[in-house]
C-alpha cells in the first residue's frame, strides 16, 4: 500500500487515452489511494462518468456550474482537500489552458486554484506534441513547476501514426505519483547523479542502423530510485519508447558519441551510474545517402571502429564521481569478467548479469545480478529490475555515508 492513505485527484480530459484512465483508477486504488475524479465535457465524449465513478468509488465531479457539487464540495475545495493533482490524459487543449492561466470549466478552475502537486501525463497526436505552441506551453508549465510524465513513442491509438505522444502506461503513471507523495528518508539529498540507459543506434546510413535489445527500463528504474533517494539526477537515455521518469532530467541521444558528450557536460557529480548498453562499434563511416541494392553487385561490407568507452572516460576523469558504478551484461564467465571489468573501467561497483539467451533479461523486467566490489562480492536473488533499482540506491547512499 505505497499510495495508503493518499488522495489523488484525477483529472480525465478529452482524449481517446482515456480509456486507460480507467485501469490508471484501478492501479491507484490497488496501492491504497483515494481517487477523486474530475472530468472535462471532452473527457465524457471517450468514457461515461458512470464507468469512472464506479471504479473509483466516489462522485464524479464535471461541472463548474453544479449547484448541488458546489454546496456540497465547492471547486476550491476540490483543488486543496487532495494530495496531488493528476491529469490523466493531459490533452494539447487543457494544457495551453492551464499554461495561460484559463479558468473556462471545472478542470482548468481546479488546476488554477490547487496549491497541490500537479503531475501531467500528456496524450495527443504527434503532430499537435511537436507543435512549437505545446512545445511553448510545457516549457511554462514547467517553468510553473508542473511535473510530467510521457508522454511515449508509439503508434496512436486513432491513427497509424507513430511518434512521441502517446499516453504513458498506467504502471509508470502510478510511479510517478508514488515518487513525488514518497516521504521516505532523502539520505541523497544534495548528491548529484549521472545514469545512463537504454540502447545507442549508430548508424549505417540515414535509414539504418545497428543497436540492441535493452529497453532502458533498469538504468531508468536506478534513476528514479536515486531520485527517490533525494538525489539530484541527470539521466542520458538512449532510444527507448518507455516513458521519462519523474523528477529526474533526461537528456535524448541517439549514438554513443553524444551520449559521451551528454554525459560528460552532466559532469561534476558525486555519482555515475552507466547502465546503458552502449555499442562497442558504429560504422567507420556511415552513408549520407541511403545505400541501394543494385542487382548483380557485390554486398556491402560494413567497416566498423571502436566507441568511445562512456564508463572508463568517467572513471579515470579529473573530474572522477565519487562513486562510479557500471554493468557488465555478460553470457559467460559472469564473474571473472566483471572482476576485470572493475579494474579496466576505474569501476567502484559492478553490477553483473547473466544475458544468455535463456534468462531474457535483456528488454525483460526481471533480474539477477551480483555486486562486485573491490571488497568482495554479494548475490543477490532474482527480482524485479524496480527492486534491483531501490536496493542498489540503497546500496550507494550507504557507500556515500561511510566516505
Ligand atoms: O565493456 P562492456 O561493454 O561490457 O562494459 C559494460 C559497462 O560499460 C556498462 O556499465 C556500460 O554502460 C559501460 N560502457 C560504456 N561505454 C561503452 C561501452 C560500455 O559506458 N562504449
Amino acid at each position: 500500500m505505497t499510495l495508503g492513505g493518499k488522495r489523488i485527484l484525477l483529472i480525465i480530459s478529452g482524449g481517446i487515452a482515456a480509456y486507460k484512465s480507467l485501469d490508471l483508477i484501478r492501479r491507484l486504488r490497488d496501492r491504497g489511494a483515494a481517487v477523486r475524479p474530475v472530468m472535462t465535457s471532452g473527457a465524457q465524449e471517450f468514457v461515461t462518468s458512470l464507468a469512472v465513478g464506479a471504479l473509483a468509488a466516489d462522485h464524479v465531479f464535471t461541472d463548474l456550474f453544479s449547484r448541488q457539487d458546489e454546496q456540497d464540495v465547492g471547486h476550491i475545495r476540490l483543488a486543496r482537500d487532495c494530495d496531488l493533482v493528476l491529469i490523466a490524459p493531459a490533452t494539447a487543449d487543457l494544457l495551453a489552458k492551464m499554461a495561460n492561466g484559463l479558468a473556462d470549466d471545472l478542470a482548468s478552475t481546479v488546476l488554477l486554484a490547487t496549491d497541490r502537486p500537479v503531475v501531467a501525463a500528456p496524450a495527443m497526436n504527434p503532430r499537435m506534441w511537436a507543435h512549437p505552441a505545446t512545445r511553448r506551453n510545457i516549457e511554462f508549465l514547467r517553468r510553473d513547476g508542473i511535473r510530467f510524465v510521457g508522454p511515449m513513442a508509439g503508434e496512436m491509438a486513432e491513427s497509424r501514426e507513430a511518434g512521441l505522444g502517446r499516453m504513458a502506461e498506467p504502471l509508470d503513471i502510478v510511479a510517478a505519483v508514488e515518487t513525488l507523495l514518497d516521504e521516505g528518508p532523502k539520505p541523497l539529498l544534495g548528491r548529484k547523479a549521472i545514469v545512463t540507459s537504454g540502447p545507442t543506434h549508430e548508424p549505417i546510413d540515414p535509414v539504418r542502423y545497428i543497436a540492441n535489445r535493452s529497453s532502458g527500463r533498469q538504468g531508468h528504474a536506478i534513476a528514479a530510485a536515486l531520485a527517490a533517494l533525494g538525489a539530484d539526477v541527470t539521466l542520458v537515455s538512449g532510444p527507448v519508447t518507455i516513458a521519462d521518469p519523474v523528477g529526474v532530467r533526461t537528456l535524448h541521444v541517439e549514438r554513443a558519441d553524444e551520449m559521451r558528450d551528454a554525459v560528460l557536460s552532466a559532469l561534476p557529480a558525486d555519482i555515475a551510474v552507466m547502465v546503458a548498453a552502449v555499442a562497442d562499434w558504429r560504422v567507420a563511416s556511415a552513408a549520407d545517402q541511403k545505400i541501394k541494392k543494385h542487382p548483380g553487385e557485390s554486398i556491402p561490407t560494413l567497416a566498423l571502429t571502436e566507441n568511445p568507452d562512456i564508463l572508463r572516460t568517467v572513471g579515470h576523469h579529473t573530474l572522477r564521481p565519487k562513486l562510479v558504478v557500471g554493468f557488465a551484461a555478460e553470457t559467460e564467465h559472469v564473474e571473472s569478467n566483471a572482476r576485470a571489468k572493475l579494474e579496466r573501467k576505474g569501476a567502484d561497483l559492478i553490477v553483473a548479469n547473466d544475458v544468455s539467451s535463456a534468462t531474457g533479461i535483456m528488454g525483460g523486467t526481471r533480474n539477477t545480478v551480483k555486486i562486485i566490489g573491490h571488497d568482495g562480492i554479494e548475490q543477490w536473488p532474482e527480482m524485479d529490475k524496480n527492486e534491483v533499482a531501490t536496493r542498489l540506491a540503497s546500496l550507494i547512499a550507504d557507500r556515500l555515508r561511510q566516505e
